[in-house]
């Protein structure tokens, strides 16, 4: 058996080690040997933005981020800028367009701001591009080989639900900032003093919202393409409000650095958030981003002080009796959470706490989790209705329920 309980090297250079990587992101041993489309974790969640030399500042100010590497007309790039910013292991890539002609134009004019590759990082580019193939997958970009000063970078892509794409990447040959044609960059933002050093420390999923119908097929195609495993299962009342539904479904890579939720629509009396979103995306994409933190207290109040918006809970979701008996005893006092709205979830595992931010753009389409896992390996599911009915309360703001 190969196990592949070692840190990678962005891990390594986060200074994080095994048993903190297990709490925060419920990392499992697993036999790679049997796995037809080995995954070792993330490699980058690449997003396009309207403007990525703001954007860039806003990931650095609003979430600490750190700015590490750069690719745009300076460096020869004369379609897109494009900044590299990290936060512990994960990085953040924000392209925009800079020739009126680049494709990411007619991009962003159709979806807005959003998540277009949230690409993984794979010991055998090849070995997982011909299962793809051999499974039926849209192969967007054969494995080549990209070299500079640095090393070379195996790497090639195949295509996911909507416009989305995995790119695969083996960089076990490459000590670059980023990848070929990128150098390193610092900035001169300057954190508020006082900040923690880091506002998350790693990715803990990305959900996909899908159309009607669709769930299952994605499902399986993660399932039959990429050997991924269903983790949980979520359907029908369990997510459902007076007013709209969803389902969902989860599944994640053999050692569960990687993990995908999967959302559709479910008929209810009124439009669902899915259906918010799918009409505002123009079609399927990423959702929402979970981010690890090992103490959510500090890191809401930094992100609260550097301006980010969170979903407001009301205060009876802290006043309900069964809360209290439902989630037992939590590393810190309940009115400690009730005063950041942070939500609490507990099963047979652990517990979790959980918030979500309004979301990030201009279009009510992706957005951010913050979560600190205490042994559940779950995603919050007893607290789905109280984070729809908020959502649902923004919807009817926007006039889209
Ligand atoms: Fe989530």
């Amino acid at each position: 058996m190969t196990s592949t309980l070692n840190l990678t090297p962005d891990e390594l250079a986060a200074g994080q080690d095994l048993d903190q990587l297990k709490q925060l992101v419920g990392l499992v041993d697993y036999d790679a040997d049997k796995d037809p489309f080995p995954v070792t974790g993330w490699d980058a969640i690449v997003f396009v933005s309207g403007n990525a030399t703001q954007s860039a500042l806003y990931y650095q100010s609003a979430w600490g981020m750190e700015l590490v590497a750069y690719s745009g007309p300076e460096t020869g790039n004369r379609d897109h800028k494009s900044f590299v910013l990290k936060s512990g292991s994960i990085r953040f890539v924000i392209n925009g367009a800079v020739d009126p002609d680049s494709p990411l134009v007619e991009h962003h004019r159709k979806h807005g701001d959003g998540v277009v590759d949230i690409a993984l990082e794979v010991p055998d580019v090849d070995k997982c591009i011909a299962q793809a193939k051999a499974a039926g997958a849209t192969v967007v970009r054969e494995p080549e080989d990209v070299t500079d000063e640095h090393g070379t970078i195996r790497i090639g892509a195949i295509a996911t639900y909507g416009e989305t794409i995995h790119t695969l990447v083996d960089r076990s040959r490459y000590d670059g900032p980023y990848l070929p044609g990128y150098v390193a960059q610092q900035s001169n933002y300057l954190p508020r003093p006082g900040q923690p050093k880091r506002l998350f420390q790693a990715l803990d999923h990305i959900v996909g919202n899908v159309e009607l119908g669709k769930m299952d097929e994605w499902v399986a195609f993660y399932n039959r393409v990429m050997g991924f495993v269903n983790m949980a299962e979520f359907i029908g009342d369990d997510i459902a409000t007076d007013y709209s539904a969803l389902m969902s479904k989860v599944v994640a890579n053999g050692n569960h650095r990687v993990k995908f939720p999967l959302n559709e629509p479910a008929i209810a009396k009124k439009k669902s958030q899915i259906d918010e979103y799918l009409e505002f995306y123009r079609g399927a994409g990423a959702q929402h981003l979970a981010v690890a933190t090992g103490d959510i207290i500090a890191s809401v109040d930094a992100l609260r002080a550097n301006g980010v918006e969170f979903l407001d809970t009301p205060d009876s979701y802290y006043e309900d009796p069964e809360l209290r008996a439902r989630i037992g005893e939590v590393r810190v006092p309940v009115e400690e959470l009730q005063r950041r709205g942070i939500l609490v979830d507990r099963d047979e595992d652990g517990y979790l706490l959980q918030i979500f931010t309004k979301p990030l753009g201009d279009r009510p389409t992706v957005f951010f989790e913050l979560i600190e896992r205490h042994g559940s390996l779950g995603f919050g599911k007893g607290n789905f209705k109280a984070l729809f009915e908020a959502i649902e309360r923004e919807q009817d703001r926007r006039g889209n329920l």
